[in-house]
């Protein structure tokens, strides 16, 4: 019964497919004809059950950070998952690194979990603390 209830009040929400959930793009930013940052997102995971959850990626150059540009391009990607039904947004962080951590909490998202050493870059394991935000 409960689950049936569930159903109906989800009724009117269009699933993204998994493959639609890699294509949801925040857009991307450009001068001179030179790409300066882009936001993305992808399936969280491809199982039916996450079908409104993905995983955000937002990058700027870094010669170009610090001017606005990512908080730009996240507001707009989190405003084309809000068209798309989208009821879960999580980005992972590869730590330390203040300025994405400032731009998700600025944008409403909260710590929900770390993982440690699960990253390996540039020759180190590196932690990835994940942030989350409802839509
Ligand atoms: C994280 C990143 C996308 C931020 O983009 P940006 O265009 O520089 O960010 P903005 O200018 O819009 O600023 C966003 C916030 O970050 C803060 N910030 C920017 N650079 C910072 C720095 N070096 N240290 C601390 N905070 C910083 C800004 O003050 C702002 O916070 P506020 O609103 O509380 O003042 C960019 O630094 C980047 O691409 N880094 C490398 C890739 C990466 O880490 N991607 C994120 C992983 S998902």
């Amino acid at each position: 019964m409960h689950c049936l209830r569930r159903r109906a009040r989800l009724r009117h929400l269009q699933p993204l497919r998994a493959r639609d959930r890699d294509h949801v793009r925040g857009g991307a930013a450009e001068e001179d004809g030179v790409v300066t940052g882009y936001a993305y997102a992808s399936a969280w995971k491809t199982r039916s059950a996450y079908r409104f959850s993905v995983e955000s990626t937002v990058y700027v150059a870094a010669d170009h950070c610090g001017r606005g540009i990512g908080t730009r391009l996240y507001r707009a990607l989190i405003a084309a998952l809000r068209e798309q039904n989208v009821h879960y947004v999580t980005g992972g962080i590869a730590l330390p690194n203040p300025a994405s951590v400032a731009l998700h909490e600025r944008l409403g998202f909260r710590k929900n979990g770390h993982f440690s050493e699960v990253g390996f870059k540039f020759g180190r394991w590196v932690d990835v603390g994940y942030w989350e935000l409802i839509l």
